[in-house]
Formats: structure tokens, C-alpha cells, sequence
């Protein structure tokens, strides 16, 4: 499910790009600085309303400027779609689809799933568990083409009401027992939804690991899901204990549920964190979000991701830089992959195959397109 044609306008040092990528791979080249990231965060902010990078919009509007555009076109089974983003500094923004204003950036993600594997993949294991939930959570999104997007929604609505519930004297018992048992319905949905989704993931990933062959750890890496209460416990009991009661009095806070999981990555019993060098992190990780986009492209479905590679090339040795383009290529998922030189690439014959290619070169936040010659 490719993207055909994206304008970027006043994005970082992207004054105005618009070019049209290959289903294949589309490398783009510059030095650094030139911005080779800003735009891969650009497509990545046309399918999910995000960047890859920062939390904020200011840093993603042209210092200039006073808002950002996107503007993009994806190919799918059903037919052409036309996708657009605004983001102000003002903290206005809109999102249209097919000329339509659409209430959520996730019907982005619906339409142009992406997948970014970069530099930072170590954060999986050494960041904090909102990563490792991001992580999870884009899979039990995009899983079966997005039927459960919706739950999100949900759970964060349900959570929401559970939390003003908590804050507010007003409220009636019976309403706020209507709240609990809503919360606690998608709770559960989202929490066995992520279970089912970790064991596809990490058969996934154990497949990959094989024909990866000899990286260090990887078959050793065991995932174990925390649901984010007590297990011993049902989720009713963990919010019914007096501590917890007593807690949720003062803070106005939910205290036990899915917005509090986390994955505990270990290796021999052994937080892998303690183990592992931000090298051996950073390899694990990437097989980690190959391994996503191996569980959507094992339902042989329209809902392949985009996949960004982000300075990879340079960071890994020639035989996993073959065996990493191989496998994407494998995918024919439609890829941008940033480098300093076109020379960094193994040479074509290696892993290219039948896959389409394009090349871009970049200097100071323009593009140009570039015959590929090795
Ligand atoms: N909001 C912004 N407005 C203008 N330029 C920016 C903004 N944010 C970052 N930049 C600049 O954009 C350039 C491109 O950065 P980047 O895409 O990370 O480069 P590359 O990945 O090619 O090394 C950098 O020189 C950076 O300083
Ligand atoms: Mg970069």
C-alpha cells in the first residue's frame, strides 16, 4: 500500500518537497544536516499525526513559519486516497481525508500504516514503558487490518470518565459504577488483545532470529507482558484493594490497568538491559519492528507498512546490512532508507532483486531525483 506522491511544506528545513516515491525502495541521499530525517519524519507524520523525533509541533514547523502541511496520496486495493495534516504553532491542526475532515489522526495510521526503524530502536529496552506500550500498541492497531483501532478510542474515553469520576463529588454511585464496568470491559479486551498479539509477535520474531542466524542474544530474548496490576489479582480486585482505593482518592488517578503494562525483556532470567551493550539493544530492536511488519505481512493483507530506515546502513556490518535489505525486500513493502553516500550500500546485486529503486539526493531541504548508478 504505497505512497504515490507526498508535498511537504514548511516542515524543519523542508521550505517545499514534492516528489513522488517508488513502491520499492526510495534512498535518499545528502550529508548530514541536510535533511534526510526530516523527511522520513515527514511521511512518518503523514500516517500518524507524529513525529518519530519530538513530542511537540514546534520543532517540526519551519522556524519561519507558523504551521506545517502534508499533503499525500496512497495507492490500496480499494482504490486512491488523498491524505492531509496541518499542524499550527497556535496548537490548531487538522487532518483530511479524501476531502473530508476527519476527527482522529489514527484514520491516518489506517490508511498509510508506518514502520520507522531506527538508531533509537535501543530505547525498547533502556527507555521507559511508554515505549515498550507504543511498541505493542501499534501491532494490536494495525493487527487484522485495524479492527481493533476502535478499542483504543474506547479504553482511552472509558479512562478518562473513570478519572474525572474519581476527581469529581457530584457523581452518583450508579454512574460511577456504569464507568467502572466500562473501563474495565475495554480494559480487559485491550489487555487480552495485547497478549494474543505478543505470542504472533514473538513467533514472528523467533522466525526472523533463524535466518538472521548468529546475533548475539536474540534467541535467548524472552518478552513477558506485565498487564499493569497485580497478577495474582483480577483488575476489579487490584482497584478494589484499600491501598489502591485510597490512592485513587487522593490523586484523582486510576491506579491499576493497561495504561500501566509494560514489557519486562529478559535474557536468562536477567533484565536484558543489564546485559546487553547499546549496540546489541539497538540489533534486537530493529529484529523486533522487522518482526512486526512480519506478523501484518503473514496475513497476506493490503495492510503493509511503510518502512522507514533511518541511518541504519551505516551502523551495522555488510552481512547484516545484506540480510536487513533482503528481508524488507522480502516484505515488497514500500521503503525509505536515508544514507550519507550511495557507497554505504552493499551493491545491488546482493539485495535489490526484482524490487523497484529510486534515488533522491538532498542538500539543504532540497530534493532532487538522481539516476542510480553503483
Ligand atoms: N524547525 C526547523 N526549521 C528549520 N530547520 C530545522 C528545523 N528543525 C531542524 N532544522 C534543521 O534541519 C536540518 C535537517 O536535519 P535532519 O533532517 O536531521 O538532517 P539529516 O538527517 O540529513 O542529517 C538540520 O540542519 C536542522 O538543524
Ligand atoms: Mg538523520
Amino acid at each position: 500500500m504505497p505512497l504515490k506522491r507526498i508535498d511537504i511544506h514548511n516542515f524543519r528545513n523542508l521550505t517545499r518537497v514534492s516528489f513522488r516515491p517508488v513502491h520499492g525502495f526510495n534512498i535518499i541521499v545528502g550529508c548530514n544536516g541536510s535533511g534526510k530525517s526530516s523527511l522520513l519524519e515527514a511521511v512518518y507524520a503523514l500516517g500518524s499525526g507524529k513525529s518519530f523525533r519530538v513530542t511537540q509541533v514546534k520543532p517540526l514547523v519551519q522556524f519561519t513559519a507558523d504551521r506545517f502541511l502534508l499533503y499525500g496520496e496512497v495507492q490500496r486495493k480499494d482504490g486512491q486516497h488523498s491524505l492531509g495534516l496541518e499542524k499550527r504553532l497556535n496548537g490548531e491542526g487538522s487532518v483530511v481525508i479524501d476531502g473530508s475532515r476527519a476527527t482522529t489522526t489514527s484514520e491516518l495510521a489506517l490508511l498509510l500504516p508506518i514502520q520507522h526503524v531506527g538508531l533509537d530502536d535501543f530505547q525498547l529496552f533502556e527507555g521507559g514503558p511508554r515505549i515498550r506500550r507504543r511498541f505493542i500498541d501499534w501491532g494490536v492497531f494495525h493487527v487484522e487490518h485495524g479492527k481493533n483501532s476502535a478499542l483504543f478510542r474506547r479504553f482511552e474515553r472509558a479512562i478518562k470518565q473513570r478519572n474525572s469520576g474519581l476527581r469529581s463529588v457530584k457523581i452518583s454511585g450508579g454512574e460511577r459504577d456504569a464507568w467502572d464496568s466500562e473501563f474495565l470491559r475495554c480494559a480487559t479486551s485491550l489487555d487480552d488483545a495485547r497478549q494474543a498479539y505478543l505470542d504472533r509477535l514473538m513467533a514472528a520474531y523467533r522466525d526472523l532470529c533463524a535466518r538472521f542466524g548468529d546475533v548475539p542474544y536474540a534467541n535467548q530474548l524472552m518478552i513477558h507482558y506485565s498487564p499493569g496490576w497485580d497478577q495474582k489479582l483480577t483488575l476489579k480486585e487490584a482497584l478494589q484493594r484499600p491501598g489502591s482505593m485510597e490512592r485513587e482518592r487522593k490523586t484523582g488517578i486510576t491506579q491499576a490497568g493497561p495504561h500501566r503494562a509494560d514489557l519486562r525483556m529478559v535474557i536468562e532470567g536477567i533484565p536484558a538491559r543489564d546485559i546487553l551493550s547499546r549496540g546489541q539493544m539497538k540489533v534486537l530492536g530493529h529484529l523486533l519492528k522487522l518482526a512486526q511488519i512480519r506478523v501484518l505481512a503473514n496475513q497476506h493483507n493490503d495492510q503493509l507498512p511503510v518502512i522507514l530506515l533511518d541511518d541504519l546502513v551505516a551502523e551495522l556490518d555488510e552481512r547484516n546490512v545484506n540480510k536487513l535489505l533482503n528481508t524488507v525486500r522480502e516484505f515488497s513493502a514500500q521503503v525509505f532508507l536515508t544514507v550519507l553516500d550511495t557507497k554505504q550500500l552493499p551493491s545491488q546485486q546482493h539485495w535489490l532483486g526484482e524490487a523497484e529503486i529510486k534515488l533522491f539526493h538532498v542538500e539543504q531541504g532540497q530534493l532532487t531525483e538522481q539516476p542510480f548508478q553503483e
